[in-house]
């Protein structure tokens, strides 16, 4: 089962968790980030700003999981624009080092099995941060798909595409496809940390954590996986039937345990 950690708000969260890739990069210069998008996330690249100030990241790499299919690169909200302006930039990484699947159409039909080999290359993902959807996708695998997925094309549910359509003038601006890390490629990360905020995401974490392990409900994939870390806020571990273990065991966590 996950480690689940329930801090009292995102910004607490987003100082723990960039403690944690801090103390990874310290470890292992060339550290291999999975990096998610959306809102989630965004409190921890805010917090590794401060954190990992003054410290080397030159050799550090990194791997989006999504992007949408047909959306210009330099499109404000794809997810390209998204790693360089919330990661890249402000953390002054590689460029070069942080890779983000292609999603245009040309050549869409072999770009999954590129990512997927540009991932192997690198030796894997060190520790991948995930968010998760209203619908439970975690990267975009939607309801439905398999746990052994790869990095694919998949259509987003109209629900993803109406929770994201607060990035765009209007839901008819939202893409109707992405390419993703699959399932499969997420849990060949050697650690996985999710986050979610707020009550939106209450019932997607519980069936995630808690829930009967099944494609229906994709981040229920993250049970199999023997490093995974859950941090949520007070709002999105309402749904926990075991919220007051997860409370008592991380408060008794042994020192010499990380997260
Ligand atoms: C983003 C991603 C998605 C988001 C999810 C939650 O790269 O893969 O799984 O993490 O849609 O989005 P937010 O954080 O905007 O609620």
């Amino acid at each position: 089962m996950a480690e689940v950690v329930i801090v009292p708000d995102a910004r607490a969260a987003g100082a723990l968790v960039a403690d944690a890739i801090a103390r990874v990069i310290e470890v292992r210069p060339d550290t291999v980030l999975g990096l998610a998008t959306g809102s989630t996330p965004l409190p921890v690249y805010e917090a590794l700003r401060g954190r990992l100030a003054g410290t080397d990241l030159s050799l550090v790499r990194g791997f989006a999981l999504d992007e949408y299919v047909g959306i210009d690169p330099a499109h404000p909200q794809s997810y390209r624009s998204v790693i360089s302006r919330e990661v890249v930039d402000p953390l002054g990484l590689d460029p070069a080092r942080v890779h983000v699947p292609d999603g245009s159409p040309e050549g869409i039909e072999h770009a999954g099995a590129d990512y997927e080999a540009a991932i192997e290359a690198a030796g894997g993902v060190d520790l991948q941060i995930l968010g998760i959807g209203t619908d439970g996708h975690i990267g975009f695998n939607e309801p439905g798909s398999s746990f052994a997925s790869v990095t694919r094309v998949k259509t987003l549910t109209e629900q993803t595409r109406r929770d994201n359509a607060r990035f765009f003038a209007s839901i008819d601006d939202v893409p109707m496809h992405c390419i993703t890390q699959g399932l499969g490629t997420i849990l060949r990360a050697r650690h996985l940390v999710l986050l979610a905020f707020g009550e939106g995401k209450a019932a997607a974490v519980a069936a995630a954590v808690e829930g009967p392990l099944s494609a229906s409900s994709p981040g229920s994939a993250i049970q199999l996986h023997p490093h995974a870390t859950v941090v949520l806020d007070e709002a999105a571990a309402t749904d926990l039937a075991l919220a007051d273990y997860y409370r008592y065991a991380y408060a008794n966590k042994p020192a010499w345990q990380r997260l």
